[in-house]
């Protein structure tokens, strides 16, 4: 064959792939099949992208409600194109034969998030930890490390953050004593506390054994410094918390935002230079009305706009809760909307709401339901 018939063939073949071929979607609460045509058990989870391959970490749930419970541990997954998922095994796994471990088998471990930190060449993974058999009370961080981003990740230790550091806005009211009443145990979830949390001293109360830390993600800004994300004092605050330059540990530095709010599931991204944060209520395994804030500098002032969703379902964000804002990697202000629709009786069935989060003309972004999309939208 002449050297210009195989040109005019090439450039067949390629005309044929890049027009005829249809874009592969994501349908987002549908079974999401990997290549062993299982549906993905990566719930809570993130994605990070890594050497030309993204990949998503989440919490392995086994069937039933006992699946709830961590009895396996952080499921690893690759993707090239974001829709065909490689299973990549355990990342992280509970730990079996020793009962008095932080992650022993049936602990509580949601919403794991790994970063790279470019110092010490090591992959880092953040999550909740829950001690086994204690319910939601110990409201701990767990830390573990890996040489390889699909692991095995060996667990550091598990801390409340910030121990004996006052964050940057602290109030008059947290430096006075604790009295007995606000060491009284509180019930954790939403209106259980007697008063705004800005007059029941929780932050005082826990200066010393460090702060309450649950739904939490990790976000790396531009210059390299991470930032932990969590829901504490008893749910009611959100602290945006400086990770040490190793990003095994919190800096100390951090500011507490949305007191009183019971923000949970926060996930944070930068577009056109400003900080945005989605998160939701606190109400459980239930959906409800996602919140949008945004601020020019990552420790604030930070402003609360209002929910992000629009159309049917949008006070229920579709029946989701966020738990990650992914950038699509080589496209300039391409984000997905990364959210959960558990499935507390059967956890293992959890499915995964994708949405490619858009920008209004004030450059504000919102969600809407689509029941199947592709990557071209990023295109347009
Ligand atoms: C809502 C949180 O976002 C989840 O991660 C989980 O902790 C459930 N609450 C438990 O009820």
């Amino acid at each position: 064959m002449k050297i210009t018939q195989q040109i005019l063939l090439g450039l067949l073949a390629f005309l044929v792939v890049s027009c005829c071929q249809e874009s592969k979607t994501i349908k987002p609460g549908e079974i999401w099949p990997d290549n062993n045509g299982v549906h993905i058990n990566a719930h809570g989870g993130g994605v990070m992208f890594y050497e030309g391959k993204y990949y998503w970490f989440g919490e392995h749930k086994i069937e039933g409600k006992a699946g709830n419970r961590a009895m396996v541990g952080v499921h690893c997954y690759s993707s090239k194109n974001l829709v065909d998922w490689k299973d990549e095994g355990i990342a992280l796994e509970v730990v079996k034969d020793d009962p008095d471990s932080d992650i022993a088998e049936g602990c509580i471990l949601e919403r794991p998030k790994v970063i790279y930190n470019p110092q010490t060449q090591k992959f880092v993974m953040w999550f909740h930890l829950e001690l086994k058999g204690k319910g939601y009370d110990a409201a701990r961080s767990g830390v573990a490390v890996a040489d390889q981003i699909t692991g095995p990740y060996q667990f550091v230790k598990s801390h409340r953050p910030n121990a004996e550091h006052w964050p940057q806005n602290v109030k008059a009211v947290h430096k006075l004593p604790v009295g007995p009443d606000v060491k009284e145990h509180y019930c954790g979830g939403k209106g259980c506390l007697p008063a705004h949390p800005d007059t029941v001293n929780l932050l005082g109360r826990d200066f010393e054994i460090g702060q309450m830390a649950r739904d939490q993600n990790l976000f790396v800004d531009d210059d390299g410094k991470a930032y932990h994300i969590y829901s504490s004092e008893e749910n009611s605050t959100l602290h945006i918390s400086q990770l040490s330059d190793d990003f095994l540990t919190d800096s100390g530095n951090y500011i507490r935002v949305f007191s009183g709010r019971y923000m949970e599931a926060p996930a944070m991204f930068k577009y056109s230079g400003k900080y945005f944060l989605i998160a939701s209520d606190c109400t459980g395994w239930d959906p409800n009305a996602a919140r949008l804030a945004w601020a020019p500098n990552i420790f604030g002032l930070w402003e609360e706009l209002a929910n992000p969703c629009i159309g049917e379902d949008a006070n229920l964000t579709f029946h989701s809760q966020s738990t990650f804002i992914l950038p699509v990697n080589g496209k300039q202000d391409a984000f997905i909307y990364m959210g959960d629709r558990w499935i507390p009786d059967n956890a293992i069935d959890g499915r995964y709401i994708w949405l490619p989060l858009q920008f209004n003309e004030k450059g504000i972004p919102y969600l809407e339901w689509m029941a199947e999309w592709s990557m071209d939208i990023f295109n347009k």
